[in-house]
């Protein structure tokens, strides 16, 4: 029993180093500018667009124990002149993929859940003779400290998550969230408060 918990111990420790010394590097390139203490990598990091994410420090990529599919690999794509801003000892899970136009805002403390995708912009516009030439409205998403993400959430262009609040498994969050508040659904909509 000992050893198995050894063992399984290493085999995570392995895993983490080689991630780290792997995706630093080799996938982040030059736009991964950590502000503290290195973060601690438990699947791929790719970071991709020409703009800018800053982490804070210690925050936590991937999940060993959690839903992944493939690698698991944490997608953040920042476009020219953009920043991904990710807080102190914020977690993201496993699959997280966050797609910056106008810029997105992550806090500390926060835990964004396997495969919660995070993108401030439209990507189309709306009417049907601009759909291909225009990449439609966008606008900066903030997520306060110490929020709470469930797994494989949408939070769409210029929602504001307060601090301290619960968005619900597979919710599709379109306006602002108070804090301290759980919203849940598509429309995510608030069933209680904390
Ligand atoms: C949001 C959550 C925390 C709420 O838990 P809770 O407070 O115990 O809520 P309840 O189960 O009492 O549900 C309250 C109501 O909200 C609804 N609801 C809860 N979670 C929901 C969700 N994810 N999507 C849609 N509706 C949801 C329930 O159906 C219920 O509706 P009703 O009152 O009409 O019956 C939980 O449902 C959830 O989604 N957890 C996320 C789990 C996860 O993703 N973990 C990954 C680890 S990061």
């Amino acid at each position: 029993m000992f050893l198995h918990e050894f063992v399984t111990r290493l085999g995570r420790w392995y895993r983490r180093q080689r991630c780290s010394l792997l995706s630093l590097p080799a996938r982040a390139g030059g736009r991964l500018n950590c502000t503290g203490a290195r973060p601690v990598f438990m699947v791929p990091l790719s970071c991709g667009g020409s703009g800018q994410v800053i982490f804070g420090d210690r925050v936590i990529v991937g999940y060993d124990g959690g839903a992944r599919l493939g690698t698991g690999e944490v997608r953040l794509q920042a476009a020219t002149g953009v920043i991904i801003r990710v807080g102190a000892r914020t977690h993201l899970s496993n699959n997280v993929q966050v797609l910056a136009s106008a810029g997105v805002d992550i806090g500390a403390d926060c835990l964004i859940g396997d495969a919660v995708l995070i993108m401030d912009a439209d990507g189309h516009a709306l009417a049907p003779e601009l759909r291909r030439q225009s990449a439609g409205l966008s606008a900066v998403v903030t997520i306060e400290d110490n929020v709470w993400i469930g797994s494989r959430a949408i939070i769409l262009k210029g929602v504001t998550l307060g601090a301290g609040c619960v968005v619900g498994a597979g919710s599709v969050v379109t306006r602002s969230v108070p804090p301290r508040t759980v919203v849940a659904g598509n429309p995510a909509r608030p069933i209680r408060t904390l």
